[in-house]
């Protein structure tokens, strides 16, 4: 696979053939914020927070760094005023739906961001994807998926592949950005199927 050397934040950084720029930065130490990335996923491009400014002719442009390929002499910034701008604006909007996500206020304090600036609409899911996508793509179990679509668009458990598959996994809880995920399965399992014994029911 063939070598291609291109500039991030001023440092030189060798990356290979089909590589992401975020994944360019990654392996060259430098920190670009992600909420829908996962490196044994593959790329959504959906929360836009990775989003970074190319040098083009003079000029810049934005790309979303998760998903743009690595371009040989391709000049990088991953901080910038615009740049920043953004990110405050997609935490201010994501606040209004998970205000108390201990990663959304990391990213707000460092952003600035104001939690209370977009009026509330608690949903708390950001759609990230990451655990409907991890159930998918890692697990091969489906157990979770998107409902619904646009403002209406939330995940959910399917009782009936939930109840046999998640009890010994729940490997997608940590990686929501949110507590939505944990909320959403204990509903369903209270709903929807029992514990298979009073024992792993009191674990949960
Ligand atoms: S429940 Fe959590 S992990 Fe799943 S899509 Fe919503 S925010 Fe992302
Ligand atoms: S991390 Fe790139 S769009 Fe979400």
């Amino acid at each position: 696979m063939s070598e291609i050397l291109l500039k991030i934040d001023g440092k030189e950084v060798r990356a290979s053939e089909g590589m992401t720029v975020l994944e360019a930065a990654q392996s060259a130490g430098i920190s670009i914020p992600t909420l829908c990335h996962h490196e044994k996923l593959e790329p959504f491009g959906a929360c836009r927070i990775c989003i970074v400014e190319l040098e083009v002719r003079g000029g810049t442009r934005l790309v979303v760094s998760c998903v743009y390929p690595v371009e040989r002499d391709l000049v990088v910034r991953t901080r910038s005023e615009k740049i920043d701008r953004i990110r405050k604006i997609l935490l201010e909007m994501l606040l209004a739906h998970a205000p108390d996500s201990p990663k959304l206020q990391d990213l707000a304090e460092e952003y600035g961001a104001d939690k209370n600036r977009f009026e509330k609409e608690a949903s708390f899911c950001i759609h990230c994807g990451l655990c409907v996508r991890y159930c998918a793509e890692v697990k091969k179990k489906n157990a979770v998926g998107f409902v619904d679509r646009g403002i209406r668009k939330e995940i959910s458990f399917i009782p009936q592949i939930a109840a046999k598959e998640c009890w010994n996994c729940k490997e997608c809880f940590p990686l929501c950005p949110t507590s939505y995920l944990q909320a959403s399965f204990v509903l369903t399992k209270s709903l929807a199927f029992p514990s298979p014994s009073s024992e792993s029911a009191s674990e949960e």
